[in-house]
């Protein structure tokens, strides 16, 4: 898959069939995600790939219960998901909330059916720096694959029952850095437009001064007429 395609399309995807991922399909898929960078080469980190179906079962109650935890905290005005960028529409940002609750929703409804679960752990991730290169090369090279997920960091609500549940040796300082939900989606690829464009969140030499061109679309697919999606400034 051209690299283009792979990063304006790789959405999150949550509604999923059922249908197994094939073992080589997800040996190729980890196989390009322990290329991703890493601090000092130590790979600190352990993927645990969960399909045994009672399993699945009792971390879609637990996935449920950690989301209505994170609910709860966006509905009382804490949690990290409450506040917008500074300077964007608390509204928009409310509704953006709703749209996700909503195909969030069905995650979760459906989380039985969910063929693969990857959990992801490190040591000392660096505050996420150290897994999320990795992680996000998971999602990429899923869809190369035409599989499709979706990151969830909800579960660390219940670290211990996850830990408990996977037999995790926390002694070594293993801790869950996130849970992938992955399989093949129900739905189509489409180019994550729903993004603020990058004249808006750049600059130049500094905080307030712009960024010297505007891109008021999203420059893949090509357009024939590609410059005239670029705007130069000043
Ligand atoms: C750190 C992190 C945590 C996330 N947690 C969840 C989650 O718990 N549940 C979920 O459905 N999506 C989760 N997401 C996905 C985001 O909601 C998603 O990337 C965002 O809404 C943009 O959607 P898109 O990538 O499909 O365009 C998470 C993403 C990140 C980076």
């Amino acid at each position: 898959m051209e690299i283009h395609k792979a990063l304006y399309t790789t959405r999150m995807m949550r509604r999923l069939r059922p249908d197994p991922i094939p073992l080589e399909v997800q040996a190729r898929i980890l196989d390009a995600a322990v290329r991703a960078p890493n601090g000092a080469n130590t790979q600190r980190w352990h993927f645990v790939a969960v399909d045994d179906r009672d399993l699945i079962a009792e971390f879609a109650e637990l996935f449920r219960r950690a989301r209505a935890l994170e609910y709860e905290k966006f509905s009382t005005g804490t949690g990290p998901m409450v506040a917008p960028a500074p300077g964007r529409d608390p509204e928009d940002h409310a509704e953006t909330m709703r749209r996700i609750k909503e195909s969030g929703d069905y995650l979760a409804d459906h989380f039985e059916e969910i063929p693969l679960l990857l959990f992801v752990f490190a040591i000392d991730d660096l505050g996420g720096a150290n897994i999320y290169p990795a992680i996000w090369s998971v999602l990429l090279a899923a869809r190369a694959e035409g599989v499709g997920g979706v990151m969830t960091l909800v579960l660390r609500n219940f670290e211990d029952r996850v830990n408990e549940l996977l037999g995790v040796p926390v002694e070594e300082g293993w801790n869950m850095s996130a849970m992938l939900t992955l399989g093949y989606p129900r739905g189509k690829w489409g180019v994550a437009a729903n993004r603020h464009p990058v004249h808006e969140v750049s600059s130049r030499n500094g905080w307030n001064t712009p960024f010297g061109v505007e891109v008021p679309q999203p420059l893949w697919p090509p357009r024939d007429d590609a410059m005239g999606t670029l705007a130069a400034v000043g």
